[in-house]
């Protein structure tokens, strides 16, 4: 059988979320899925991002990251979404992409894959499951299979996300705990993908 294909798109300004994408794209890869890691455009304005040291530094480093196109959804059989959160909502970089999709979706390219998310906030309580469940709207729209870790794997009775792997990043740098779930997260993906896959060419 043809491997998975897995996008991991997201955005991230300081590199927490960017963090967790290449974790995830390590687990899917672990897991024998093809992966291409894509982030979205850059949006804000240059005085904004340049009033944040490590935001201007996290551009400058991911700059070989390369775009997301509608290619990417369309060569996927599954994606991960990552975003940091903003104001308890999926940062509007990540959603201008998102809104670009309509034709797309239109057409039924988006539907009847598997779609899972990732994020990050600064405080406990800032909003991580409000953000991966607006995500989810989308998904619904789309006619995707939302595949969430839930407590389907002892790391995830650590990490403590049952809507997926999330990091606090007021509380430090990402810990191995986080950078495990989000592997694990992607090899769940990978492994639905896989046996949908099988089902349908059988
Ligand atoms: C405009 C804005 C809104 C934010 N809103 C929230 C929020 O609602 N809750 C929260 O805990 N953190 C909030 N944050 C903090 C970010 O979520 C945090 O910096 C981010 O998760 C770090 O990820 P990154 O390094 O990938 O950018 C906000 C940050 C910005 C710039």
């Amino acid at each position: 059988m043809e491997p998975v294909h897995v996008a991991i798109v997201y955005y991230s300004a300081t590199g927490t979320v960017h963090a967790l994408a290449q974790a995830a794209a390590e687990g899917a890869e672990k897991a024998g899925a093809h992966v291409r890691l894509r982030k979205v455009a850059e949006l804000a304005p240059p005085q904004a991002i340049n009033a944040n040291p490590a935001w201007a530094q996290h551009l400058q480093d991911a700059a070989d990251v390369a775009e997301v196109g509608h290619d990417d959804l369309e060569w996927a059989d599954a994606v991960l979404f990552g975003t940091p959160t903003r104001f308890g909502n999926p940062a509007s970089q990540l959603r201008a992409f998102i809104d670009t999709t309509g034709p797309l979706w239109f057409q039924g390219k988006l539907a009847d894959k598997v779609y899972s998310a990732f994020t990050a906030s600064n405080t406990a309580h800032g909003g991580q499951e409000s953000t991966l469940l607006a995500l989810g709207n989308t998904f619904y729209h789309w006619g995707g299979i939302i595949v969430p870790p839930g407590y389907t794997d002892p790391v995830q009775f650590q990490s403590g996300n049952p809507y997926g792997t999330s990091h606090v990043a007021g509380d430090g740098p990402l810990s191995e705990v986080a950078l495990q779930a989000a592997r694990y997260q992607a090899r769940r993906v990978v492994e639905t993908a896989a046996a949908l896959k099988a089902g349908r060419d059988a």
